[in-house]
């Protein structure tokens, strides 16, 4: 397939293109900087990068040329959730990064001839649609929560269904993605290392996660499947606690885990943000499972231990 791949720069994106390449498809770059992919190592990703109409830029006619070539496309552009203080203005950004760039890409799309359209919009979205619970377990056909990432991923999801009119559509709600060089372990791993690592918060609230591998798998599988259409809950079947989560990284790099990180201390850093990460929520993937989709890593000790590597 001919892919056009749009915030495919960051964590995920570094291993989903490779995949992809090896998976025999062909591959157009969107990204807002040219230099975004160029730290990569993989070979076929520098070649592809040596091709100087990589990447594309988001300019209307680039972007239109780009998207009349494709037959499929994958949006995961988004302004990360859990780096910078929530500020009024760093929360327009985490919006309108989502809600703007879907917006004109699937804009773009409806404005193609109906025979020269992608047939297929991959797009993610996150769990954080469903809100935060301890108690509550979560499936594809729960509500959206009324805090702003459930709001916020309501509103995402609803840009990216405009395209159905026209091509299948596949939203993943993606959960904590794990992977040793980003994302939520890339930050625990150096603390957990020096053995000052420990459950972060109360240790109550629910970690729902996917290895980067799974993820990157079943965005292929979406994409090369017409059996996939509609909402899945990216996640592995065994959400756990982030008490088990960090005991479970402790004994896998041989370290102790007992040092909570206080709560007050992320409050400080991340302002609303920390509600990210000290509060979760308990997700099922249930049409995953009834699609049959074949995890690599179903349990977070071998999931962790092949992140380690
Ligand atoms: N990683 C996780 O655990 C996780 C969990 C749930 C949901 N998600 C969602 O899944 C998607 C992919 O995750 P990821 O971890 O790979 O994300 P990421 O590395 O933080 O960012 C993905 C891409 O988004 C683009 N981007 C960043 N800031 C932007 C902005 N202000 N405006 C427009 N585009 C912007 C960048 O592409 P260019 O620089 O090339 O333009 C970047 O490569 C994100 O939307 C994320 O929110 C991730």
């Amino acid at each position: 397939m001919r892919i056009l791949l749009v915030g495919c720069s960051g964590f995920v994106g570094r291993e989903l293109v490779p995949v992809l390449l090896e998976h025999g498809h062909s591959l157009t770059l969107i990204s807002r900087s040219s230099r975004a992919l160029a730290g990569l190592e993989h070979p076929q990703l520098q070649r592809l990068l040596a091709d100087p109409s990589q990447p594309a830029s988001w300019e209307r006619p680039q972007l239109q040329e780009a998207l009349a070539s494709a037959e499929a496309v994958v949006n995961l552009a988004g302004e990360p959730i859990a780096e910078k203080r929530w500020t009024p203005e760093h929360r327009q950004l985490l919006v309108d990064s989502r809600i703007n760039t879907t917006r004109a890409l699937v804009a773009a799309m409806a404005a193609l001839p109906q025979d020269g359209r992608p047939q297929v919009l991959i797009n993610a979205s996150a769990i954080g649609y469903y809100g935060t619970s301890t108690s509550a377990c979560f499936e594809e056909s729960s509500p959206a929560g009324a805090d702003l990432l459930g709001q916020l991923c309501r509103a995402w999801e609803a840009e990216a269904q405009q395209a159905s009119d026209f091509c299948r559509v596949v939203i993943l709600r993606l959960g904590i993605v794990l992977a040793a060089d980003g994302g939520a372990l890339g930050k625990m791993l150096p603390v957990f290392r020096l053995g000052f690592g420990g459950p972060i918060g109360s240790g109550q609230q629910w970690m729902s996660w996917i290895s980067r591998r799974d993820l990157c798998r079943l965005i292929a599988t979406a994409l090369e499947d017409p059996a996939y259409r509609g909402t899945y809950n990216a996640v592995a079947p065994t959400p756990c606690s982030m008490a088990v989560f960090a005991a479970s990284l402790g004994r896998c790099l041989g370290r102790p885990s007992l040092l909570p990180v206080p709560a007050p201390l992320l409050q400080l850093l991340l302002g609303d943000g920390a509600k990210v990460v000290l509060e979760g929520q308990q997700v099922l993937p249930v049409r995953l499972q009834q699609q049959g989709f074949g995890y690599c890593d179903a349990e977070l000790s071998a999931a962790l231990a092949s992140a380690i590597g």
